[in-house]
């Protein structure tokens, strides 16, 4: 009998995502059984308001389970089976200049997008190295599901530098959507849909959607996705916030570009950036609102707990994106080759592009980590959209790992939302000062 229990550990247990991940995991701990539960975060007073109410949580849904809070590496990756990695290096202060400085110059700001995504990027890569190394010295057999931001390039850079390591890194977004289409079609869920995916992080297309009995559904989808993007409304749509709607909703227009696919929601920058400008507000950007409702919110609650010593009457509510956490782990512990997305060294997945893209396709999910399945072509279409944005992606890398500002010249010049190298240089000039206590000196 296999009486198995699983230690976990939520790399970034600051986040704001958190309570809803642990939530998650207590709400299918038959499937995926826990002995253990710890955060790790290098802010120890930002992290422990999450976890002083995440404590009572855990005590009173699963005493069973023993749960540690820790800023000490070593402490935090000792005797761990999986680590959830959600780190936000340089924290909202920072993502908040991604926005602002692009914008300033009138350019799309956003957080995993252009310059702003480049940006955190070079942030990113030295934070998520360290969670790797710490993984590897003190719990050396453990796999870390990685989902900090931005994963393209992240995934690119742990290609790279720890191309042995056991890290998988993962998005949302198409759960998200793949929800939004079950919705449409009156699935249960998104387990329903049978999907072929292929493209980079936040930069996908599906190009076929059946259900279990072979019956296509991608005639419909394109029907209602044609007139409503992904905005399903109703209850459904309850508390999505305002700049989502728009954002499901403009999945209409970037879906007439190619109506023999379905897209991403995040093609929306690449292929309508002035739109994208002109609806945005260079002094209100998505961390203003992120800071105002979902960090407040996360915060206020968790205070209420940790004043009441109880969580019997909370408002958190799992986080159904989570769930996909969750398989993961689910079907690497038990080796289910349950058939998931995964951001992954291309390898000819997807036949006409570099083999060493990081691409995002889908994989079988098993005690080996991930397998990729083979999608075939890119059509030109993307094929032209993937290479540009995978050299811009690669660029990146190379102007960390080479210290070279000119290599993120050309990252941000290649970039589509850009107009032209001169745009780029004010940009990336701005942001060096920004980003002076994160980014290597630049030569
Ligand atoms: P947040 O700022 O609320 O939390 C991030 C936490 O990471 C903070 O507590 C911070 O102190 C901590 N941190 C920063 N640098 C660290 C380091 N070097 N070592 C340890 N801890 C560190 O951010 P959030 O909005 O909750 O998002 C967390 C991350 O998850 C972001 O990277 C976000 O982009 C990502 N995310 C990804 C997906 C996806 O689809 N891939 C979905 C949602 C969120
Ligand atoms: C989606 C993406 C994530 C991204 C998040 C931003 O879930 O897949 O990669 O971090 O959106 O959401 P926010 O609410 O922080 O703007
Ligand atoms: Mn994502």
């Amino acid at each position: 009998m296999d009486d198995r229990k699983f230690s976990v550990l939520i790399a970034g247990g600051g986040s704001t995502y958190t309570p809803g991940i642990v939530l998650t995991l207590l709400e299918h701990i038959k499937k995926f059984p826990l002995r253990k539960l710890k955060f790790y975060d290098n802010d120890g007073e930002r992290q422990k308001k999450i976890a002083d109410a995440c404590r009572i949580l855990v005590k009173e849904r699963a005493p069973e389970v023993e749960f540690e809070s820790s800023t000490n590496p070593e402490e935090a990756f000792s005797d761990v089976d999986f680590v959830m990695a959600q780190i936000r290096v340089g924290k909202y202060a920072m993502r908040s200049q991604d926005e602002k400085i692009p914008l300033a110059h009138g350019v799309v700001g956003q957080e995993t997008t252009g310059p702003g995504g480049i940006a955190y990027g070079l942030r990113s890569i030295p934070g998520v190295i360290q969670l790797v190394d710490y993984m590897e010295k003190y719990s050396p057999n453990a796999w870390m599901l990685n989902y900090s931001n931005p994963a393209a390039i992240v995934a690119e850079a742990t290609r790279r530098l720890r191309p042995n390591s056991k890290i998988i890194n993962i998005c949302d977004m198409p759960i998200d959507i793949m929800d939004r289409m079950a919705a449409i079609l009156n699935l249960k869920d998104r387990n329903e849909l049978v999907f072929r995916y292929y493209g980079l992080n936040h930069f996908g297309w599906w190009t076929d959607i059946r259900d279990k009995t072979g019956k296509d559904l991608m005639p419909a989808l394109k029907e209602y996705v044609a007139k409503n993007g992904y905005w399903v409304g109703g209850d459904y749509d309850k508390n999505t916030e305002a700049s989502w709607e728009e954002t499901f909703k403009k999945a209409a227009d970037v879906y007439a570009l190619d109506p023999s696919t379905l897209p991403n929601t995040y093609l929306k920058y690449y292929l309508y950036p002035s739109w994208v400008v002109k609806h945005s507000d260079p002094k209100y950007t998505r961390t203003d609102e992120v800071e105002a409702y979902r960090q407040k919110n996360v915060f206020g609650e968790c205070a209420r707990i940790v004043k009441n010593s109880s969580a019997k009457d909370t408002n958190f509510v799992s986080d159904q994106h989570s769930t996909y956490i969750v398989d993961l782990c689910t079907a690497i512990a038990y080796d289910t080759k349950q058939r998931m997305l995964a951001i992954i060294p291309n390898e000819g997945a997807i036949s006409n592009i570099d083999p060493t893209a990081t691409v995002e396709v889908p994989c079988l999910f098993g005690a080996t980590g991930a397998e990729r399945i083979a999608m075939g072509k890119a059509a030109t279409f993307q094929k032209g959209m993937i290479t540009e944005q995978n050299s811009v992606e690669k660029l990146a890398v190379d102007a960390w790992e080479q210290h070279s500002y000119v290599k993120l010249w050309e990252a941000f010049s290649l970039c589509k939302i850009v107009p032209d190298a001169g745009v780029a240089k004010d940009i990336l000039d701005d942001m060096i000062v920004a980003n002076k206590d994160f980014w290597p000196e630049l030569k």
